[in-house]
């Protein structure tokens, strides 16, 4: 190999392994939750939001269902309050991507808050939300 090319092969590894490192870890925060169905409800226990070493907790889950092909975020916005929000673009459908802090859509870059608010288009209306019920245990995602 000559030195040039060498070089710009390690620059480019050098240069790498930050973004993949954080590219890695930023997907190690996407979490789906186990859930129960009981007819029009998904049943998700407050114990999901605990992560593995119980000394730290995650703002947001994901659920998927078999009535949907979209997964349902589950964002935990303060200490007893939930938005479910169907991570189903409302511009044309694609599938939306979390992280950062924001719901983004792949296809055409329209991005909504994690309560399902739409931020920018090309999109023109909010995400689907669910009504939520809790009590000291589960929370109660209505579907219908
Ligand atoms: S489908 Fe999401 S912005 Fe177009």
């Amino acid at each position: 190999m000559e030195r040039r090319k060498f070089i710009k092969n390690c620059c480019y590894t050098a240069i790498g392994l930050p973004v993949l490192a954080t590219v890695l870890e930023s997907c190690g925060s996407i979490y789906y939750a186990s859930t129960i169905r009981k007819e029009s409800q998904i049943v998700l226990a407050k114990s999901e939001f605990i992560k593995g070493d119980s000394q730290s907790s995650r703002s947001f889950v994901l659920i998927k269902d078999k009535a949907s092909e979209f997964p349902i975020c589950i964002y935990k916005s303060d200490s007893n309050h939930y938005v479910a929000s169907l991570l189903e673009c409302t511009h044309q459908s694609c599938e939306l991507n979390v992280g950062g802090g924001v719901y983004s859509c792949p296809c055409h870059g329209s991005e909504f808050t994690m309560t399902g608010k739409l931020l920018e288009g090309p999109a023109e209306t909010d995400l689907k939300t669910f009504k939520i019920d809790t009590d000291n245990e589960n929370i109660y995602i209505n579907l219908y």
